[in-house]
């Protein structure tokens, strides 16, 4: 039985074994729990040597690459660069409605913009060496840090989930596999309540430590149909109103994940005496142990109105909001 701090005075001592006196580390993250701890324990082993990245796609939540610089950077001490690739992510995605498609753009997207970081690193550090010849000579960028967990490491060496001979799955860390540089997976060990105890203490805070997995095609796969930054706001500000709600009910913990779909159709409705035409949402709450299979979540129904009434009254274009009560299977948690 590992104890965290043991766990996090060993996994140091490796890192610092492994990398050296000048090894330098890069690493994406993604605000989600993994990336976070695998970034602060790398971080707390060779300070600046660990540059990471942050690849803000367009499709991430309302705010989040704000608060994730602010999380990592400013209250954690991470040296990371966040990337704004929002343009480039929506133009490729431009009417593109197909869910594979929208994956498979997303994930090749992320690969080329992170290479492309990548070398921007180096190179500022060959340039500043340009012109202070005396200063510090840092070394290539030779290892890619991966939050993998130890049931990623079981799925990939012995079975395929059930979801991922459905859809392409994007992880940071599967498509980064592809780069030449050496891995470093300070977590493959461990489980995620594991994780958790880890970032608790590393003093990650305890809202990003509980928080609801986010897929890496972000809100393009939550939005059926063509991806517009018009789509994307409505997404976004539901999405908010949806788990500020069900926070304030005090329900975020008993529920594995939340979200909100936009819904390609449109409804007649009625607003301040006058006619609406405007889109459907749908809410999607589930309950699972390992996402191989999920349950709806039962809502107490006051918190239903109350999540209904904002949405319609908050958001601008959308004026019904319907639950989704399929279980999976047969349905996916996500609907792309
Ligand atoms: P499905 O929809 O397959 O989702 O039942 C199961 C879990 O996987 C997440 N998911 C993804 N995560 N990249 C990710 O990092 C992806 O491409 C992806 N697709 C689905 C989903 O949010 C749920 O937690």
């Amino acid at each position: 039985c590992r104890s965290p701090d043991t766990f996090i005075e060993k996994e140091i001592a490796r890192i610092r074994q492994i990398c050296g006196e000048k090894g330098r580390v890069i690493g994406a993250v993604s605000g989600g729990v993994d990336s976070s701890v695998a970034a602060k324990l790398m971080h707390e082993a060779i300070g600046d040597r660990f540059h990471a990245v942050l690849v803000d796609n367009g499709v991430l939540r309302e705010n989040e690459a704000k608060q994730v610089h602010k999380m990592l950077s400013e209250d954690l001490g991470v040296n990371l660069t966040v990337v704004d690739a929002s343009d480039r992510f929506l133009a490729k995605l431009e009417g593109v409605e197909d869910p594979e498609q929208k994956r498979k753009i997303i994930g090749n997207t992320f690969i080329h913009v992170f290479e492309e970081e990548a070398a921007k690193i180096e190179a500022m550090a060959e340039k500043e060496l340009e012109t202070n010849p005396g200063g510090e000579v840092k070394g290539k960028i030779e290892w890619l840090l991966q939050g993998t967990l130890y049931p990623d490491v079981i799925e990939s060496i012995s079975f395929k989930g059930p979801s991922a001979t459905i859809k392409t799955h994007h992880n940071v860390g599967g498509l980064l596999k592809d780069m030449k540089l050496k891995l470093i997976e300070p977590l493959r060990e461990l489980f995620k309540d594991e994780v958790r105890a880890l970032g608790r203490l590393l003093g990650i805070p305890a809202h990003l430590v509980g928080r609801h997995p986010f897929p890496g095609p972000g809100l393009a796969i939550r939005i059926l149909g063509p991806v517009t930054r018009d789509q994307v706001k409505i997404a976004q500000k539901a999405d908010t109103i949806f788990i500020d709600e069900i926070r304030k009910a005090g329900l975020y913990d008993q529920i594995s994940q939340a979200f909100v779909v936009l819904l390609p159709v449109k409804a007649v409705g009625v607003q301040g005496d006058k006619r609406t035409y405007d889109q459907v949402v749908t809410l999607r709450a589930v309950q699972t142990e390992d996402f191989m299979t999920a349950d709806w979540y039962v809502f107490p129904p006051e918190v239903l109105r109350r999540i209904s009434s904002r949405i319609t009254n908050e958001v601008a274009g959308v004026n019904r909001v319907t639950y989704d009560i399929s279980s999976k299977p047969p349905g996916t948690v996500e609907w792309l």
